[in-house]
């Protein structure tokens, strides 16, 4: 063993579970351990996983059988499963794979530093997947100076109370737990300070917020969430921040008032991700999803009609058990009217301890695909027509870091995002640009995905000559991206 212990983590799944890494290496760095460069050389290697569907769980089980010869050549080595799967599984996961070492829920986080070493002193086996309900704990992240991404994450909520009948995340995440006001907008203002510039809340419904230090809303609130306060509070006590996003709220708390703070929060993005999962009412009551689609369309318009140019994206699942063609065709029908400018999709996978698992998956895997891709064309091309009409147009663009995006030409090239969300290829000029800085870009082109364009002549003019300023080192971590797969 070296010095300090070392680990590796590997992550999969969804932008929680990256978060989730981010503070085991934060928990583990405080308890003196430092990153392995390889796995050879790691003592500890966790996975942390992910159920949401079934492709993402067989992932983690081919991921487990592939250290297994690691596990072999080097017995001292702890192997363990995080995540979403850990939480599901537990104890059956140490039984099923017999090098496995540690299993630990998404709560424990906090505990892991201990339990490796306990493996490393000899330990058997060991499960640790114990829900914080009493007390939530809420790791907060240490950003460091330098080293902050222009784009951060900061939870303010975990958990899910609604129980769509397809969703494991109820039962792998627990029920809703809230994050005092006051810690997050302390976090927030830890990561401005260390550099970054955005803020994405992130939570499973994270628009049904409510401060745990202030009494509840009372019953005739039309407001029945804290969600827009918390979004104009971190605006008025973090001023250093640029841009505020959030994902993924819950149509049910889309409310009024949430509409009026894009309207009135000046660094609210332009951009919404509401998932809506089916455009058929029939599907989306046996999904139990708690509101109509016309329901749904209004809430959406709502939130749209907050800024000019708001956009939306969505999350939605084909092939859902008793889809007909013409639920599908609901469903195509709402992209179109209410115009998603992107969508994660996804084929419906049966899914344990879940109340859809009482219905048959019905539809043909082959149906599944085909819709899939049909849906993905629509998107693709609702995408495309509104990636175009930004042609001409002046945007107002948050540097990321560089882009590969013209390197084979040899120019530099940065990236970075507008106010809504599309990704725009920046030309450098003569390294004037920094990372974390706002441009204001001219687009000139449009691509599948995102756009290109060059800094206008009077914001080049207001940027540092060259060799006034180097530009900061990329430290992107994680993206949003405008498009997903199944
Ligand atoms: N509210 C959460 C949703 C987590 S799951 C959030 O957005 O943060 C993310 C998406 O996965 C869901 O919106 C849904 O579209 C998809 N999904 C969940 N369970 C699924 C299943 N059993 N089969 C297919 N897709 C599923
Ligand atoms: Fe899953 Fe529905 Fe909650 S999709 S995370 S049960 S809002």
């Amino acid at each position: 063993m070296a010095s300090s212990p070392s680990y590796l983590i590997h992550t999969f799944g969804c932008q929680m579970n990256a978060h989730d890494s981010d503070r085991m290496e934060e928990v583990l760095r405080a308890n003196g351990w430092s990153q392995a460069t390889s796995g050879e050389e790691a003592d500890l290697i966790v996975l942390n996983t992910c159920s949401v569907r079934e492709k993402a769980e067989q992932k983690l089980r081919s991921e487990v059988g592939k250290l297994a010869p690691l596990k072999a050549k080097n017995p001292g080595l702890v192997l363990a499963v995080a995540g979403c799967v850990a939480q599901q599984e537990g104890e059956k996961l140490l039984s099923r794979v017999s090098h496995l070492d540690l299993v630990i829920g998404p709560d424990n986080i906090v505990e892991l530093p201990a339990l490796a070493l306990e493996q490393m002193a000899g330990a058997p086996p060991r499960t640790r997947t114990v829900f914080d309900l009493d007390a939530p704990r809420f790791l907060a992240a240490a950003p460091r100076e330098g080293e902050a991404p222009v784009s951060a994450y900061v939870t303010t909520m975990k958990g899910c109370d609604e129980r769509c009948s397809f969703c494991i995340v109820p039962y792998t995440r627990g029920p809703e737990r809230y994050r005092p006001s006051d810690e997050i907008i302390a976090e927030i203002g830890r990561w401005v300070s260390a550099g970054t510039r955005e803020i994405t809340l992130l939570g499973q419904t994270v628009d049904s917020f409510r401060d745990p230090a202030l009494p509840p809303p009372a019953s005739d609130d039309p407001d029945e969430s804290q969600f827009p306060m918390l979004l104009r509070r971190i605006a008025s006590e973090v001023p250093g921040l640029l841009r505020l996003r959030y994902t993924s709220p819950h149509p049910r708390h889309a409310t009024v008032a949430l509409a009026r703070a894009h309207a009135e929060v000046e660094i609210l993005a332009h951009h919404v991700h509401l998932p809506v999962q089916s455009g058929s009412d029939r599907i989306l009551k046996r999904m139990i999803r708690r509101y109509n689609r016309a329901e749904y369309t209004e809430r959406a318009r709502r939130l749209l009609a907050a800024q000019p140019d708001m956009t939306m994206s969505t999350d939605i699942i084909v092939g859902f058990p008793g889809e007909t063609d013409a639920d599908f065709e609901a469903t195509l029908e709402l992209v179109r009217d209410v115009g998603f400018t992107g969508a994660f999709a996804f084929k419906y996978s049966q899914r344990p301890f879940t109340p859809a698992l009482k219905l048959p998956d019905d539809v043909a895997e082959s149906l599944k695909s085909e819709r899939l891709a049909r849906l993905f064309e629509v998107v693709e091309g609702q995408t495309r027509e509104h990636l175009a009409k930004l042609v001409g147009t002046t945007q107002r663009v948050l540097v990321e870091g560089t882009s590969k995006a013209g390197a084979k030409e040899g120019r530099a090239f940065v990236e970075g995002r507008t106010v809504r969300n599309e990704i725009v290829h920046i030309e450098q000029p003569e390294g004037r640009v920094a990372v974390g800085e706002m441009v204001e870009v001219e687009i000139t082109r449009a691509y599948k995905h995102s756009l290109f364009g060059g800094v206008t002549a009077s914001a080049l003019e207001a940027l540092p000559r060259p060799n006034e300023r180097r530009v900061a080192p990329d430290k992107r971590r994680h993206k949003l991206p405008l498009l997903g797969t199944a």
